[in-house]
């Protein structure tokens, strides 16, 4: 399966919704102002680029996955908002065509973390700002993720490489002044069994994972995120935190 149709299934605007206390914090960081030239690299369902049109910055959504951005599309008529598909690994933009570049748990998905990287900063002007977040390791999730891939290495986890502090200096520090800052998600659920629900009917790469497992695999990574959950449990529901990173960056 590629990249485009895993997140095409699911129902990804649930988890966009989730995210919205990121997507506040990472636009209210980057401080959209009036006019500017504004990058949402993997916009997805288009929260950054709506919201950062909304502050008055001329924006441009590109995403590898159409049927998000015809989602984004819709969701933000009537903002003059421009949609393009495209890789991360190969903007379809010229050289420092923007002031800003934003990705929200985007651009760590682009396999070639390398190429990914060099596009953000070979758009971005000098002195243009940069703004994106990273998941951290989180081993917990590892081991639901691990039970469902039955022995597939790293299947359908999300990468977190980019959350790993040194290796972002290494891939963005020449070309950016960096500041990095810790960050947790929180996310709520009723019980571990609408945790999993949740977990296996909304979010895409989970979904494309469960998809066309044997039911002795679709078991065990249940039975792991449900355990996930039971140690979560607080007052009667189960709290989730999600460690991440929000890298702001200055274009030398
Ligand atoms: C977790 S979603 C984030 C969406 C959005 N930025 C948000 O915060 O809601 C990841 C997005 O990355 C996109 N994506 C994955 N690989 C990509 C690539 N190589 N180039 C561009 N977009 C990519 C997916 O299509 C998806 O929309």
């Amino acid at each position: 399966m590629n990249g485009t149709s895993v997140w095409a299934g699911g129902k990804y605007e649930l988890v966009g919704e989730r995210l919205t206390p990121i997507h506040e914090q990472l636009v209210a960081r980057l401080e959209p102002r009036v006019g500017e030239r504004w990058l949402d690299v993997a916009t997805g369902t288009g929260a950054i680029a709506i919201r950062a049109a909304r502050a008055g910055a001329e924006v441009v959504g590109v995403d590898i996955a159409p049927e998000l951005l015809e989602r984004a599309r819709a969701s933000a008529h009537p903002l003059p908002i421009r949609w393009d598909e495209g890789d991360a690994e190969e903007l379809p933009y010229e050289d420092a065509a923007f002031d800003v570049v934003a990705s929200c748990f985007g651009v760590i998905f682009a396999p070639d973390d390398e190429a990914a990287g060099r596009e953000l900063a070979r758009v971005c002007r000098p002195g243009g700002r940069l703004g994106l977040t990273a998941w951290r390791a989180s081993s917990e999730l590892d081991a639901v993720y691990e039970a469902a891939a039955g022995g597939r290495e790293g299947a359908g986890r999300d990468p977190v490489h980019w959350g790993d502090d040194a290796h972002v200096h290494r891939l963005l520090g020449d070309a950016f002044e960096l500041e990095l800052e810790p960050g947790v998600w929180r996310l709520s659920f009723d019980s571990p069994e609408h945790m999993w629900d949740w977990w296996s009917t909304v979010v895409p790469p989970f979904v494309a994972l469960l998809e066309g497992l044997t039911s002795e695999l679709r078991e065990a990574a249940r039975e792991q995120l449900v355990a996930l959950a039971e140690r979560r449990r607080t007052n009667g529901r189960v709290e989730l935190t999600r460690d991440y990173v929000l890298v702001l960056g200055r274009r030398r």
